[in-house]
């Protein structure tokens, strides 16, 4: 089998058709006229279960992104920053693009400061311009390897959602879906571990660490949440948020392409005793 392309998410390229998945749309809050200005664009927007998040069924939202009215954001995405957006200091380890620390800083407004760290200097200024235009007062980027950042223990969450090796996408880009080899796995679980284990000493005692891939596979998900757990009798799995319940499996979320449409996500939210 080796070399030969894995299925992601579970089940593989069966005969079931993942659902189509709606544009989801968190609104920029500093733009009291976001509102009118999806409705003059023919933008149909529902609110959804996350807050400040509307969900596009109809029309074309590109240029109202472009201005800073909104942001294009998958479903599973927008979860994993609603489970981390917990009030006080918040740490997205892999912050770049920027989604998930833009919708953090948005539902925590005045109630907390996230910090978002990224490794790489070409996509922390893509993060950067996109923070500009978003305009959170709330948010402060850091360049470098959030493993290794200098920060003490003082975070009330810390967020990682490193890219993993099976890439769950929706069935919108077919080619990425495809494209992850099962030899790679093991090197990205691997990665996705130490990523961990470095944030695991920034969070302080009682805080929360959300660990979340948008793999589906075994190895970069219980597979890194397991042992992990063992090897830190210091954190427990923290319930999950009433909200999330559609997307339970277990103790744990996971987004399923097939089931919910969109993009996969797993998403582990554990719990620093105090
Ligand atoms: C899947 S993307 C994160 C998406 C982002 N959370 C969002 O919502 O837009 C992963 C990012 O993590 C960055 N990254 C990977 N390892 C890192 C590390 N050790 N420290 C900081 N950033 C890292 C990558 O450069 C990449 O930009």
């Amino acid at each position: 089998m080796a070399g030969r392309p894995r299925a992601r998410g579970r089940g593989g390229p069966g005969p079931r058709r993942p659902r189509a998945a709606p544009r989801r749309l968190p609104l920029n809050p500093r733009r009291p006229d976001a509102q009118a200005l999806v409705a003059a664009a023919g933008l149909e927007a529902q609110p959804t279960r996350v807050p400040g998040a509307f969900e596009a069924t109809a029309g074309r939202p590109a240029d109202l992104a472009e201005d800073g009215t909104l942001f294009l954001q998958d479903r599973g995405s927008q979860l994993v920053a609603r489970l981390a957006a917990v009030p006080g200091l918040v740490l997205d380890a892999c912050a770049a693009p920027g989604g998930k620390a833009l919708l953090i800083a948005d539902v925590l407004a005045e109630r907390g400061t996230v910090i978002a760290s990224e490794a790489s200097r070409r996509r922390l200024a893509t993060l950067a311009r996109l923070s500009h235009r978003w305009g959170a007062p709330n948010l402060r980027l850091v360049a470098g390897d959030a493993g290794r950042a200098p920060f003490r223990p003082a975070f009330d969450c810390a967020l990682r959602t490193r890219r993993a090796a099976g890439w769950a996408r929706s069935p919108d880009t077919p080619d990425i879906r495809w494209r992850c080899r099962p030899e790679d796995l093991p090197r990205h679980a691997e990665r996705q571990r130490r990523l961990l284990e470095g944030l695991a000493g920034l969070v302080r005692p009682g805080g929360l660490l959300v660990y979340a891939t948008c793999s589906l596979e075994p190895e970069e998900t219980h597979g890194v949440v397991g042992p992990f757990l063992d090897a830190h009798p210091g954190f427990v799995v923290a319930p999950l948020p009433e909200w999330a319940a559609p997307f339970a499996e277990g103790r744990f979320v996971a987004v399923r392409p097939e089931c919910h449409g969109g993009d996969g996500f797993f998403a582990a939210p554990l719990r620093r005793r105090a």
